[in-house]
């Protein structure tokens, strides 16, 4: 591996280390809020899971969904508590009761040290609802929106910059479900009254719900071309799955979202070009995780409960790997997402699980985010790779070397993210940071374990990293020294 400071992609845009929290399953009520429980502040959120959150430092979290949002009046989730309605949640089958709402996310979001990343209801609703609800956000104050904020005892408006223009609304499951003409007019028209309200708004514009729809990329071709002059972004969705206990194959599935990303990038220049436009659209890739754990036990919920435990997927060792690549990919991509959301942040689908009541800790997933997020800040490099490579069920020529390389001038590091692939051996990795002169190995962070599927629990974490990786220095190189199946960090420091 060749890494040099002049192989520059770009600078990251901190923003590919966001989340989401959709109101679904716990991850709202009993997840990030819970007036009852033991560390609960006075706003009822759980001081527990706002520490474990602000560890992963993630700086844009997308809210209130999700499929959630296409049939969701943003009315029903402000104002006195009291009055506020039960309402039949019609995407996942539940009772929302609208306890938390726009202002109590936006200052939670505060407390976790985030900004808001929102989506407007472009299934059941449309213009009228979107433009009234930046009104009631961002304007200062002197409209009926904006004071009725004011009212609600917010007297600064919220100044929420990324907006998502509805969610998936290529899909069956969508309530609302648009043809890309349909959903490409719609869009256009929304972001023209909501930038008209806000010119300061940034706007993401829905791409498919993900690389194997049949419609994907006709959609984003469609739906671009009335959306293009008005959006920033496009956004992109991808999960997934190891039912065939497949490891190998499972964890080439980077590969997929790396031809994904190019095809959305191709996708949009096709459209830059065909409008002769001077603009680029860049790509917002705001759900992306492992689901699929908890897809059968999910069937047997009761419907019309209130948060009942809806994709609680418990995570292995080696969803963990595969994270690690997927966060690689973002970071080599970083030229052209800009954004990006792991999908979810707290009990569905999450990094960080909580019980009603009782305590919270961490999923095996969490350790690949918490360390790309916290030292993968500053501009992507792009490492010159000759890996050996192995052939999988869905995918050929997989490198059993994944990897990510991040230089952080101000703190003077550098800092290597590596995946090895292998199933059976360790992999030496012989790196020449020939412009690196001076730098050591200050740090190997290894996450690893000797069974795939070792997961943690409540107070049983079975899979957490160590910093005893066996890198060092030799001849002016950096020998990294990757175990088999194993996510590693190799850090290196300029000494002085
Ligand atoms: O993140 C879970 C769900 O996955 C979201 O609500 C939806 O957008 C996607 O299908």
């Amino acid at each position: 591996m060749i890494i040099d400071k002049d192989f520059i992609i770009s600078n990251i845009d901190k923003r590919i280390y966001g989340s989401f929290i959709e109101h679904l399953g716990r991850a709202v009520y009993g997840g990030i809020y819970e007036p009852d429980h033991p560390s609960a502040d006075e706003q009822g959120f759980r001081q527990d899971v706002l520490d474990l959150v602000k560890e992963l430092q993630v700086p844009i979290i997308r809210y209130p969904g999700g499929n959630m949002v296409s049939a969701y009046n943003w009315e029903d989730g402000v104002g006195p508590k009291e009055d506020r309605p039960r309402r039949l949640e019609l995407a996942w089958g539940v009772i929302e009761t609208n306890q938390v709402g726009t202002n109590e996310f936006v200052d939670w979001a505060k407390k976790a040290n985030s900004e808001v990343m929102m989506a407007v209801n472009l299934g059941t609703r449309g213009i009228d609802a979107a433009r009234n609800l930046v009104e009631y956000a961002n304007h200062p104050g002197g409209t009926a929106w904006s004071d009725l904020r004011k009212q609600h005892g917010y007297k600064e408006p919220h100044n929420i910059k990324t907006w998502c223009l509805g969610n998936e609304m290529d899909g069956s499951w969508q309530i609302g479900q648009k043809t890309p003409v349909e959903y490409g007019r719609l869009a256009a028209e929304t972001a023209k009254a909501m930038r008209l309200v806000d010119p300061s708004i940034e706007l993401v514009s829905c791409g498919s719900s993900g690389a194997g729809m049949p419609t994907f990329p006709e959609w984003e071709a469609i739906t671009l071309d009335h959306t293009y002059d008005f959006a920033d972004y496009v956004s992109l969705h991808q999960y997934y799955e190891n039912q065939d206990n497949d490891t190998a194959n499972f964890l080439a599935n980077s590969l997929d979202m790396e031809n994904f990303i190019h095809t959305v990038i191709s996708t949009c220049d096709y459209i830059k070009a065909k409008k002769c436009s001077k603009k680029t659209i860049n790509l917002s890739f705001d759900e992306w995780n492992v689901w699929f754990h908890s897809k059968d036990q999910d069937k047997k919920l009761e419907p019309w409960s209130v948060a009942p435990p809806q994709l609680e997927d418990v995570y292995t060792f080696e969803d963990a790997l595969l994270v690690g690549c997927m966060l690689n990919t973002l970071i080599r991509h970083s030229d052209r997402v800009k954004i990006a959301a792991m999908a979810q942040l707290v009990n569905v689908i999450a990094p960080i699980m909580t019980k009603n009541g009782g305590g919270a800790w961490k999923q095996t997933i969490f350790y690949p985010f918490y360390y790309t997020s916290v030292y993968g800040r500053g501009v992507a490099l792009n490492p010159i790779i000759s890996s050996p490579k192995y052939d999988s069920t869905d995918y050929t020529d997989v490198p059993y070397l994944d990897t990510s390389v991040v230089y952080n001038e101000e703190k003077d590091e550098v800092v290597i993210f590596a995946v090895n692939r292998h199933l059976e051996y360790t992999l030496q990795v012989d790196i020449d940071a020939r412009s690196f002169e001076g730098y050591e190995v200050a740090e190997h962070v290894v996450l690893q374990n000797d069974d795939p599927k070792a997961a943690n629990t409540s107070g049983n974490e079975q899979v957490r990293p160590h910093n005893k990786g066996e890198s060092y220095m030799e001849s002016g190189k950096v020998v990294g020294i990757l175990p088999k199946l194993s996510w590693n960090m190799i850090r290196l420091k300029k000494q002085v």
